[in-house]
């Protein structure tokens, strides 16, 4: 196969890996500059620059989308309004309805319904690019060597079939991101009710593996907290759209978003962590 020009929007942590991917498998890969930040530039070392999405539009076969949720159909509405036509996959942590949202927007028969699942994709083995519809399975030969792995899932016979990639996606992240966001309140709770230190004692008796599991979801979710609050407000939408109580992970993304101000700070412990949940900081009592 002749390599094909893919343009990444944008290269975040996981999407310069996407990027890489896609370079390893022998394809053109472009980025637009237009207001990303000296990190994102960084990344995209390596990568063609266009300056405008106007101008990727007009030069990609195929454009990825991958940024925070939040970001998701903004992005789709301004690559929508270049009068873009080639394929458009958004592998973005999304509701399945705002999925089918972009796909109403790019054209049905135009679009990639994706999900990925695992830590950014440096070495192989560790991430999966999950994706649904009609062009998964052509998507997924973009990926044929490289560190990211693509599935495109099978057709179900289900209504939601074309976006079963994004229902995947928040299944495992409801109970992933929803876990980490559950486990970091109790221990605030716990502080606020002044029995942190009696609560780590019997865990240290009863559930010996939940300290050390707080200290480690501490630093892991500390600087990228701000990115799963849209994350956890479209799972919540996932739930309800499901008939099924959506407030969990309503409360999740309150939770991490009074852990916003931990952005790109260096990984936080614990305590920091609890202060930023109770919106003390870390001198007061
Ligand atoms: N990182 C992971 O471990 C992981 C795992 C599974 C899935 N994912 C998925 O991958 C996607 C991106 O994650 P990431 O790790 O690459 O995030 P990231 O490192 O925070 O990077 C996000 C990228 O999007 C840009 N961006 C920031 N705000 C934006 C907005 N409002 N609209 C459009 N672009 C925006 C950023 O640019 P600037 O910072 O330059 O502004 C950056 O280039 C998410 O949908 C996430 O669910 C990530």
């Amino acid at each position: 196969m002749s390599g094909m020009n893919i343009g990444v929007l944008h290269p975040g942590a996981m999407g310069v890996t996407v990027a890489q991917t896609l370079k390893d498998s022998g394809h053109q890969v472009g980025w637009v500059s237009a207001g990303r930040s000296l990190e994102s530039r960084q990344r995209a070392e390596g990568l063609r620059s266009f300056t405008s999405i106007d101008e990727i539009a007009g030069w990609a076969d195929a454009i990825i989308s991958i940024c925070p949720p939040h970001g998701a159909v903004p992005l789709a509405r301004a690559v929508h309004a270049t009068g873009y036509t080639g394929l458009y996959v958004d592998a973005n942590a999304l509701a399945p309805s705002t999925s089918l949202k972009i796909a109403e927007l790019l054209g049905a028969g135009a679009y990639v319904d994706g999900g990925i699942i695992g830590p950014p994709a440096i070495k192989p083995g560790t991430t999966r690019l999950y994706l649904s519809g009609h062009h998964a399975p052509a998507v997924s030969a973009w990926f044929s060597a490289g560190a990211l792995e693509a599935i495109a899932l099978p057709k179900t016979g289900v209504p939601n079939g074309n976006v079963a990639a994004s229902s995947l996606k928040m299944a495992y992240a409801a109970y992933s991101k929803g876990a980490s966001a559950l486990l970091l309140s109790v221990n605030a709770l716990a502080e606020a009710g002044g029995v942190r230190e009696a609560l780590h004692q019997e865990w240290a008796i009863s559930s010996p593996d939940l300290l050390k599991r707080s200290e480690y979801t501490a630093a892991m979710t500390s600087g990228k907290a701000w990115r799963f609050v849209g994350e956890m407000l479209e799972i919540s939408e996932n739930y309800s759209s499901a008939g099924l109580p959506d407030s969990f992970h309503t409360a999740a993304a309150a939770i991490y978003e009074h852990m916003s101000d931990l952005k790109d700070l260096p990984p936080q412990n614990l305590e920091s962590v609890v202060a930023a949940l109770l919106k003390r900081s870390q001198g007061d009592t």
